[in-house]
Parts: structure tokens; sequence; C-alpha cells
């Protein structure tokens, strides 16, 4: 039936609605800097005085807002990275057979101790910091006095990269440290548990650290930064969640109307019926309409029987 056709489109319009919005609420997968990290690629650039390749150069200065920040740059063919790695690298071991992605004849690898800066740039609810977030990021290094470099992808084919995290600060009894690392959204991810002589691993560039569960359980108070982050991003899923219900009631209208022309339409049909049997009528017997309410119903014009006082047989 045509009304069963129509509730089959209507509901796949809607799951085509539902589906475009899930698809735009995707993230956006290309790697853009943050604000610290691109400051922080101009600062260690500027390490690179006549630079020569493979040998590492600390950054002597920093912004002096972030007086404790540590910085380092190497520049190095890709070549050659891909074939021998570089270990060390301050704390970082980078095997060979690293690949660098998209690709470029020389890339600069940065590296970032962000110290007692860690927990302001990369706050963590829950957990406390037992070692600094240590960054380590790969950009194209063309240009060196290049500002907003998107940074590059690397990505391991064999062994991982291993970050030795040594002299850690006093792990409170009975927690246990785990590994996190951050991407390039800030998005955390944890390992189980943090690898003998306390490593951790990774296939990707990225921020990394050390942490444990925090000792008192209450959730503390989240940094400034942090609470109006969190607080976008639920009046962001607020606002899509509004886009669902809207779609939703808006469907709902819709089938109501939809529902309400169909009965109409029937309704119709039936007066029409009702008009047709009027007119055979009028061929036979002649039937006075009259109106009663929306519909019109024959009434005779006289009576048949002629009513009689019972007293006529009484006389
Ligand atoms: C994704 O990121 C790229 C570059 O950062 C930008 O040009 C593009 O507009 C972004 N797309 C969306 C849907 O945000
Ligand atoms: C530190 O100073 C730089 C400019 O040198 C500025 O862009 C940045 O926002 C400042 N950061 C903080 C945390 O004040
Ligand atoms: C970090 O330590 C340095 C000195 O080492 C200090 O100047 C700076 O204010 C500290 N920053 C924070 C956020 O504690
Ligand atoms: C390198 O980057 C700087 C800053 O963006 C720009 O002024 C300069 O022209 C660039 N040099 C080359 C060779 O592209």
């Amino acid at each position: 039936m045509g009304f069963l056709r129509c509730l089959q489109l209507l509901l796949l319009f809607l799951s085509l609605r539902l589906q475009k919005l899930s698809a735009q609420s995707l993230p956006n997968a290309s790697s853009s800097s943050s604000p610290l990290d691109a400051l922080l690629q101009d600062y260690s650039f500027r390490a690179f005085v006549r630079p020569r390749t493979g040998i590492l150069y600390e950054a002597s200065t920093v912004p002096s807002n972030l007086t404790g920040i540590k910085l380092a740059a190497m520049r190095l063919r890709s070549g050659s990275f891909r074939r021998r790695g570089v270990t060390p690298f301050k704390e970082f071991s980078i095997p060979s057979g690293v690949i660098v992605k998209p690709y470029v004849t020389r890339l600069v690898l940065v590296y970032q101790n962000l110290a007692n800066f860690s927990h302001l740039y990369y706050p963590l609810s829950g957990y406390d910091y037992v070692a600094p977030v240590l960054g380590l990021l790969a950009y194209d290094a063309k240009n060196l006095s290049a500002v907003n470099l998107p940074q590059l992808d690397l990505r391991v084919s064999n062994d991982p990269i291993r970050i030795d995290f040594s002299d850690l600060e006093r792990i409170p009894q009975g927690s246990s440290a785990k590994c996190v690392r951050f991407d390039s959204k800030g998005e955390a991810s944890f390992s189980e548990s943090i690898q003998p002589g306390n490593t951790c691993e990774t296939e990707h560039q990225g921020h990394f650290s050390v942490v444990v569960k925090s000792v008192a359980s209450a959730p503390s108070p989240a940094p400034p930064g942090d609470r109006k982050e969190k607080k976008k991003k639920s009046s962001e899923s607020n606002s899509k969640t509004w886009i669902i219900v809207g779609s939703v009631v808006g469907g709902l209208i819709l089938l109501g109307l939809l529902l309400f022309l169909v009965l109409r339409c029937r309704n119709y049909k039936k007066q029409e019926k009702l008009r047709e049997m009027e007119r055979a009528g009028e061929t036979g017997e002649a039937l006075r309409m009259t109106q009663v309410g929306e519909t019109r119903a024959p009434t005779a014009t006289t009576t048949r029987t002629q009513p009689m006082l019972e007293t006529e047989y009484a006389a």
C-alpha cells in the first residue's frame, strides 16, 4: 500500500540524516599542532645555527614564561633515519625501520621535556605524573626558519620506539605505574603497566609520560583550561543530542501528518460512496436529506403510519 511505502521512505530519510550527523562528529584525521607544539617547534628550530646532520642541538632559549621546559632538535636524512634509527635521542631509542609520512628528504626530530609544565598542558584528572611529559615530534627540514609546520607521522615497522623513564618520582605504595601517550589531539591512551626497567614503548610520535592513579580518589578539581575544554565538549555533544532529538520529533510530526492525510483520504472515499448511494436513491424514492453534523442523512417527508389516539377506539 502507498502508505507503507511512504513510511519506508520516511524512515530511510531519517536514518540517512542520523548517519550524516554521526559522520560529521568524527574527529578530523589530519594532525594539526597544538599552539604549544607550534611555539616549541619555532624555539627548537632556533637551536640550529649552520647545523650538521645527525647532531643533537639543545635549544638555549625558551619563551620566558615557559622557563624549565627543555628542547632539542636533530636534522636527519630520511633514508639514513629509516636504515639506522637514532639511539639514543635523549630518553628515546628510535630503532631502524621507522617510516616518516608524508615522505620528506630531510626531517627534524624535536625533543620536548615539559618538566613542571606537564600537568598544566596535559592535565589528567584521576592520575598523578611521576615523570615529566616528553615529546617526540617530527617536521620537514626543508625550511629551518618556517613556523606553524605540520607534524609528520612516524610509524614503526619492526621494533617499537622505547622511552627510558629511569628516574621516576617515588611511586606510592600499592599503586602501579602506567605509561601514557597523548596523540596530536591531546587524547590520552594508557598502557597496562610500565615495562621492566621503567621503559615505555610506542609505535608513533607524540607526548609520553608515566602516571599513577591519584591517591586521593576524589576527583581533583580540574585546572581552568581543562574545565573550559570539557564544558565546550559537553555543550557540543549537547547540541548534537538536540539535533538528533529534533530530527526524531520532526520525523514523528511528519509521520502524524501523513497518517492524518491517509485517514482524511479514506474519509473522503467513504463520503463519496455515500453520495453515490444518495444519487442512486434519488432515482427511486426521493428522500429528503438533512444535515446531521458533517454527514447528510435521509429523512422521510411524511410519517407513514398516521398516529391514532387511543381514545378514538374507546368512542
Ligand atoms: C580538517 O583539517 C584540515 C587541515 O587542518 C582543514 O583544512 C579542514 O577544514 C578540516 N576539516 C574539518 C571537517 O574540520
Ligand atoms: C608565553 O609567551 C608566548 C609568547 O612568547 C605566548 O604566545 C604564550 O601564549 C605564552 N604562554 C603562556 C602560558 O602565558
Ligand atoms: C616551573 O619551574 C620554573 C623554575 O624551574 C619556574 O620558573 C616556573 O614558574 C615553574 N612553572 C610552573 C607552572 O610551576
Ligand atoms: C622559510 O619560512 C620563512 C617563514 O615562514 C619564510 O619567510 C621564508 O621565505 C621561507 N624560505 C623558503 C626558502 O621557503
